[in-house]
């Protein structure tokens, strides 16, 4: 397995695999926010056997990096790839001289909320309703 940066040329896998991953409540990146990102933000891909595996996608606009998104494809699920792909975004995040990074995740997402803890994000607050579904957000933060 390799993490690598993704380029333009990756987009339409990523866009194939954010639609595996996400339905419609999730908010899904289409194929021209992979392009945009790509571009202008952070975005490295979990590369096994020729296959994206998984991608995360990290805004760098404002002072505090965010964690937009993170998937990893069902196949390739429970193998340390999603924690590999945020430490490569931490220490490239550590480069550019952030010094905190923010995400947001559904209360819900049982899995993602400690994956995230497990790297050392706390939860700072409750963003009520803040899905299409109704469903809140835990705001979570990690100091670089
Ligand atoms: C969340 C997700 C990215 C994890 O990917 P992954 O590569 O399977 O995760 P890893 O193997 O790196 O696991 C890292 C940690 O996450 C947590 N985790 C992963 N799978 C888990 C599971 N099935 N149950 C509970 N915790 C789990 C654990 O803390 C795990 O650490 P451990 O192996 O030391 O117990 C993946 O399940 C996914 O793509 N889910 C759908 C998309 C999503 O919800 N993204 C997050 C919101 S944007």
């Amino acid at each position: 397995m390799i993490i690598r940066k993704a380029t333009s040329s990756d987009v339409s896998k990523l866009f194939a695999l954010e639609q595996e991953i996400f339905t419609s409540e999730n908010f899904p990146l289409s194929r021209g926010s992979f392009a945009y990102h790509v571009k202008n933000n952070l975005v490295y891909v979990a590369e096994v056997d020729g296959n994206i595996a998984g991608y995360i996608l990290a805004l760098i606009k404002r002072a505090n990096a965010k964690i937009y998104s993170i998937g990893v494809s069902k196949l390739y699920r429970g193998r340390q790839i999603a924690l590999k792909l945020l430490e490569t975004v931490m220490n490239e995040l550590i480069s550019m001289d952030f010094k905190q990074t923010l995400l947001e995740v559904r209360t819900d997402n049982e899995v993602a909320i400690s994956l995230y803890k497990n790297f050392g994000f706390s939860i700072k607050k409750t963003a009520k309703a803040f899905y299409r579904d109704g469903c809140d957000a835990y705001i979570m933060e990690l100091s670089l």
